[in-house]
């Protein structure tokens, strides 16, 4: 599954143009290292083409992504710890499915709605809680 969602508000997103890269934080504290390459956006086709969640999937690091990146659901959720400044705004409608999601930060994104614009390396992380409510079998 992937694409977009109609149903929501589109995000105003600015696509990078310069390389950058992504460190991610996994729960367990191992980091993993994204190289993003502009050129190569959309590197996949599940979330907004340059999100975080586009640039992990294709990059080898498993981010959740119960509803294939069309902001319905809440487990692509990261806390964006540095470069935050550097990512679109999230919408009301990112906002709304952000609200569900455990251990919510004041730097809490959906990783399939938020799109680096390349200004600044970017560190997120994984929250320990962020399990596949629908693939655990709740
Ligand atoms: S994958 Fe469902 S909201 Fe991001």
């Amino acid at each position: 599954m992937g694409g977009t969602n109609p149903y929501i508000e589109k995000a105003e997103v600015e696509i990078p143009t310069k390389p950058y890269t992504i460190t991610v934080v996994h729960p367990d504290k191992t980091t993993a290292k994204i190289d993003v390459d502009p050129a190569k956006i959309p590197y996949g086709v599940t979330g907004l083409p340059g999100s975080i969640l586009d640039l992990a999937l294709q990059n080898g690091v498993d981010l959740e992504h119960a509803c294939g990146g069309v902001c319905a659901c809440s487990t692509c959720h990261v806390i964006v710890k540095e470069g935050l400044d550097t990512c679109n705004e999230a919408t009301e409608d990112e906002e709304d499915q952000l609200e569900e999601a455990p251990a919510l930060t004041l730097q809490s994104r959906l990783g399939c709605q938020c799109v680096p614009n390349g200004g600044k390396d970017v560190v997120i992380e994984i929250p320990a809680v962020n399990k596949n409510l629908v693939k655990e079998g709740h």
